[in-house]
This record gives C-alpha cells, sequence and structure tokens, in this order.
C-alpha cells in the first residue's frame, strides 16, 4: 500500500491576532492510496476547512500535507494549477457552477484544458452522464435546475477526468436516495477497482457507511477513528454509536442549542 495523503500537524486560525480561533489544531493522520475514508463531526468542527485545505483552495497556518509526493507548501502558481489539474477531483457543499455554461459545457470544463479528441469527449459525457442521470438536462443552465441535479452536474465535472483524488463535501445532501446510492456505489467502485483515493465529509450514517475507515472530528481536532471490518450495516450502526459520543450531527446539535 502507498501512502497517497500525509498530514502533519495541521493548525488553522482564522482571525487578526487578537481575535485568533485555532478552527483546526495539531491534526495528523494518513490516508493509502484507494481507501474511501468519510470526515464526520458536528457542525462548526471544521471539516469544510479541513477538506479546503487538502484540495488545496485554501491554505494551513501550521503544519505539513504531502499528497501523491508533493509538498503542497511548496507549491505555488502554476505549479500548483498543474498539481491540482493532474491530481485532484472536486465535489464541494456549494456546487461552484459556472452560471454562463450549460450543465454539459460545465462537466466538460475539466477536460477542455486537456485537448481531448471529440469522440473521447462524448464518450465521457455519456458514460457519466448516464450513471448519474443527467442525460435529459445536458443543455440546460444551473440557474434552471434543481439543487439536486447541480449536484450531480458537479459530481459528473469531479469524475469525468478520473482524478486520482476525490473530495467531496457532502455530495449526497440535495440527492434522492436512489440517485445518492448510485453516486455512493460508483464511488465505492473507483476506490475498489482504479484505486482512486476518495474524501468524502458526511453528516448522514447512511452515506458513510459505504466508507471504508471514517475520522471523526470535534472542535477541530481528531475525535477517533474508526475502520470497516464486517458489513456495510455493521458499520452503519458502528457509525451511529460514535455519532453518540462525540454529541451528535449538525441537526442533533442545532436542535439543542435552540432549547
Ligand atoms: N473564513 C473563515 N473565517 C473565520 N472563521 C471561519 C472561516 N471559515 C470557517 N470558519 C469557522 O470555522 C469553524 C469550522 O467551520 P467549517 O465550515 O469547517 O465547519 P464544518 O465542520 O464543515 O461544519 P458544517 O457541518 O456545518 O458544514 C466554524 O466555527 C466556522 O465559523
Ligand atoms: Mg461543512
Amino acid at each position: 500500500m502507498k501512502t497517497i495523503i500525509d498530514v502533519k500537524n495541521l493548525t488553522k486560525t482564522f482571525g487578526s491576532r487578537k481575535n485568533k480561533v485555532n478552527v483546526l489544531e495539531n491534526i495528523s493522520f494518513s490516508v493509502e492510496e484507494g481507501e474511501f475514508v468519510g470526515i464526520m463531526g458536528p457542525s462548526g468542527a471544521g471539516k469544510t476547512t479541513l477538506l479546503n485545505i487538502l484540495s488545496t483552495i485554501s491554505f494551513p497556518t501550521l503544519g505539513s500535507i504531502v499528497i501523491n509526493g508533493a509538498d503542497l507548501t511548496s507549491l505555488k502558481g502554476d505549479n500548483l494549477s498543474e498539481f491540482r489539474r493532474k491530481n485532484l477531483g472536486f465535489i464541494l457543499q456549494d456546487f461552484h457552477l459556472m452560471n454562463t455554461l450549460t450543465a454539459r459545457d460545465n462537466i466538460l470544463l475539466p477536460l477542455a484544458v486537456e485537448k481531448k479528441s471529440l469522440a473521447e469527449i462524448d464518450q465521457k459525457i455519456e458514460v457519466a452522464s448516464e450513471m448519474l442521470g443527467i442525460k435529459g438536462i445536458l443543455n440546460q443552465y444551473p440557474d434552471e435546475l434543481s439543487v439536486g441535479q447541480k449536484q450531480r452536474v458537479a459530481a459528473a465535472r469531479a469524475l469525468i477526468e478520473e482524478p486520482k483524488i476525490i473530495f467531496a463535501d457532502e455530495p449526497t445532501g440535495a440527492l434522492d436516495s436512489t440517485s445518492a446510492t448510485e453516486l455512493l456505489n460508483y464511488l465505492h467502485d473507483i476506490s475498489l477497482h482504479k484505486d482512486t483515493t476518495i474524501l468524502m465529509v458526511t453528516h448522514d450514517p447512511y452515506t458513510a457507511s459505504y466508507c471504508n475507515r471514517i475520522l471523526f472530528i470535534k472542535d477541530g481536532a481528531i475525535f477517533s477513528e474508526i475502520v470497516r471490518r464486517g458489513s456495510r450495516r455493521e458499520f452503519f450502526n458502528k457509525v451511529i454509536d460514535m455519532q453518540a459520543t462525540i454529541g451528535g450531527g449538525g441537526r442533533s446539535n442545532a436542535i439543542s442549542s435552540g432549547l
């Protein structure tokens, strides 16, 4: 097994000198190639912050991150863009679709830079849109799509280049259960057969049960980790137990804080 993500002593601080908040504090972990890792924890725990740093959208205050042999803190400008394009795919919490482009052109955006042949592009979009059930909406613009449709377009865009590593933030949040299950089966499949590494933030135990391992984050630090050894059902129950131990997911937090 090859380590593909190696995080050491990662700290992220927001705010000015007087008003500093450590949103992530001294986080260390590593991920092997082909692992499907979930990141869970209460709302505000720092999950999106962590994912954004690993996916090079934002930068750590302290610590080191090595992804596929490259030290992220030393990559800048064009080198960083090239690294991102060659290695990473994103399905983010807000979908980052371009409103001036159709769904089809949004999905094709990563391929445009690569100068692929038309036939190859058509074939890739056929496969991705079939799998995600979005063939009928390819010519519509993001404004004309439902939240779930936007999420599927964003997923297709992330998957079309078959990146080595996929970062997903609540990828099933806006999907009905059939589309969610299809997407999860696909993610599970590529982690198993194509050695794609996946890091996925989710609040949902069903979604999480597709992972091999889950890191639980609380107050900006790793609280615990669970590894799947038996059936998905067993793992699902473990996730629920751990959520209860850690103090619930986002929803239960929101409810109790309103009382
Ligand atoms: N740019 C920022 N400036 C200041 N504080 C921030 C910034 N971004 C996030 N935070 C704070 O960092 C903490 C963690 O936020 P983050 O979005 O990572 O949480 P999360 O675990 O993804 O939550 P959720 O489950 O609700 O998506 C929160 O308290 C948030 O207010
Ligand atoms: Mg978040």
